[in-house]
């Protein structure tokens, strides 16, 4: 007899319907597994065996063939254990083969039959929507309920789901408090109070916050750029219900995901360490991964010394900040993760870290420090639109006497405010930010006042701006005009938005 059993494999981020089929047959006892199965699942012969014999089932010595269908998607990791067991049961009629229809099962077997968590639960709970239901790890059931729809039973051993599948043995469905999760804000360590003074750095991270928009800051060492920057997700807003959705798929396929943290609502925050290879940034490998952009994705990618960053590696960031994508080719076909996320370089002036400062003297050649800052390329500060340097913050501000700093909730709600006023605007053009303005919107949406378009053209010749600077320069303008709460861009923003291209002035270079 031929046991079927459905169950479910990563593609991406998608979750696919897997058509497991198992078949018992006289002859010298063997195990196969066919239908593309990667190591991981061919391996899974020993679990499966293990799992049955030590939990009193009875292991046939025949020749079994598991088959899994559609034979053109690559099937990886451990996820598939439960279901070829089932099968196997289904096939020596332990279990009668019409209990196990509309019946997803997956999770992966420790040898003493326990059922082991998986990763994407929350992209198959996705694909078995409205039709199918979900036997799966009981770690995994929280996320897998997270969307909508999704009728899961967690399992922690196998006998307990032959029992269920048996009708021996009642489940409780699993169940996720959505509401619950996306209306408290989770309590966050980091506050831009415990900054002291730097100002102009919290100014424009506000605004790049409030518009999405990519930023680069300069400044010598212990100056507070990384101290800066890991705030920053502190004044974004929670992520949309959609968006959290995507965010925390890629997480979960990456099997990132906590049991007790279903879902993410605050927007991720990565900060990979320069020595990362292009997989890890972009995503790949021979198993493939998302990477860190699209662990980022509707979040913040910061690269802390980003002339550290291997060339090759920068320049594969180009088109998922362009496309919002990563798509990658391989021999099985070609995948795609979402890489959706605000960039925030970091980096010093120079090789030693004090050109330019007041209080210590820089000891690179010119040439050395032209070579280093050409390391972060063209094309790559092209995408940054504000650049700001940050000088090492005065004793004064550091000092108790010092005014308070401002907290993270009050610049946040001045963001939100602005949030909403682009988010209105932008309706009915399939964006939300300033900083997805594409050139006909910007045309549409960024007329300048009179004054204002002369100050910048006065602005563009004298201080030698780039052409490209142009739209970078109204983008941020329509951004400090929105925090200003102002539906006309004037002189005063632009004048704001032209000082924040500091990197573009060939003065200074
Ligand atoms: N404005 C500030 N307010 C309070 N503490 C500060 C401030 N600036 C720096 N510090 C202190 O200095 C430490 C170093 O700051 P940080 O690591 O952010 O510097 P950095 O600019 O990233 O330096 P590097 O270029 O070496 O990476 C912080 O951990 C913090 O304790
Ligand atoms: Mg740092």
């Amino acid at each position: 007899m031929i046991g079927k059993v459905l169950s479910a494999a990563l593609v991406g981020i998608e979750a696919h319907l897997i058509d497991v089929e198992v078949d018992i047959a006289g002859g010298l006892p063997q195990f196969s597994v066919i239908g593309l199965p990667d190591a991981t699942v061919r391996e899974s012969r020993d679990r499966v065996r293990s799992a049955l014999k030590n939990t009193g089932f009875h292991f046939p010595a025949k020749k079994i063939t598991v088959n899994l269908a559609p034979a053109g998607i690559k099937k990886e990791g451990s996820g598939l254990d439960l279901a070829i067991a089932i099968g196997i049961l289904v096939a020596e009629e332990v279990i009668p083969s019409q209990n196990v229809q509309g019946r997803v099962c997956v999770g992966e077997l420790s040898l003493d039959g326990h059922i082991k968590p998986i990763t994407g639960a929350l992209s198959i709970g996705i694909a078995c929507r409205p039709n199918h239901s979900l036997l799966l790890p009981a770690e995994n059931s929280q996320e897998a309920t997270v969307v909508q729809g999704v009728t899961a039973y967690p399992l922690h051993t196998l006998p307990q789901a032959v029992g269920f599948l048996n009708g021996t043995i009642s489940l409780d469905q699993a169940h996720t408090d959505r509401e619950q999760l996306f209306s408290t804000r989770p309590k966050e360590d980091d506050d831009y109070a415990d900054v002291k003074g730097q100002d102009h750095a919290k100014r424009a991270l506000e605004i790049a916050a409030a518009g999405g928009h990519n930023l680069l800051m300069v400044g010598p060492p212990g100056s507070g750029k990384t101290m800066l920057a890991k705030r920053l997700t502190t004044i974004l807003p929670l992520m949309e219900p959609e968006e959290a959705i995507e965010t925390t798929r890629v997480h979960s396929v990456s099997g990132q995901l906590v049991s007790n943290h279903p879902l993410l609502t605050v927007r991720p925050f990565r900060a990979p360490h320069h020595s990362i290879s292009d997989a890890g940034l972009i995503g790949g490998g021979t198993i493939p991964r998302p990477g860190e952009v699209s662990l980022a994705h509707n979040g913040v990618l910061f690269l802390d010394e980003s002339p550290e960053f291997r060339r090759p590696v920068l320049d594969g960031l180009r088109q998922p900040l362009e496309d919002g994508h990563v798509t990658l080719t391989r021999a099985s076909g070609s995948l795609r993760y979402p890489a959706r996320f605000m960039l925030i370089a970091a980096m010093n002036p120079c090789p030693c870290g004090y050109y330019g400062d007041r209080t210590r003297e820089c000891v690179c050649t010119p040439n050395q420090v032209r070579r280093y800052r050409a390391k972060l390329s063209g094309p790559l500060q092209d995408r940054l639109d504000i650049h700001i340097e940050v000088p090492p913050v005065s004793v004064r501000d550091l000092g108790n006497h010092a005014p308070l700093p401002e907290s993270s909730s009050t610049i946040r709600s001045r963001v939100l405010a602005a949030r909403d006023r682009q988010r209105f605007r932008y309706r009915l053009d399939g964006i939300h930010s300033n900083a997805q303005l594409k050139p006909r919107l910007l045309k549409r949406y960024c007329g300048l006042e009179v004054p204002a378009q002369e100050l910048l053209e006065r602005a563009l010749t004298k201080l030698g701006l780039s052409a490209r600077a142009y739209g970078r320069i109204v983008r941020v303008a329509r951004t400090i005009a929105d925090l200003a709460g102002s539906d006309k861009i004037e002189s005063p923003h632009v004048a704001e938005a032209i000082q924040y291209r500091s990197l573009d002035r060939r003065l200074e270079f």
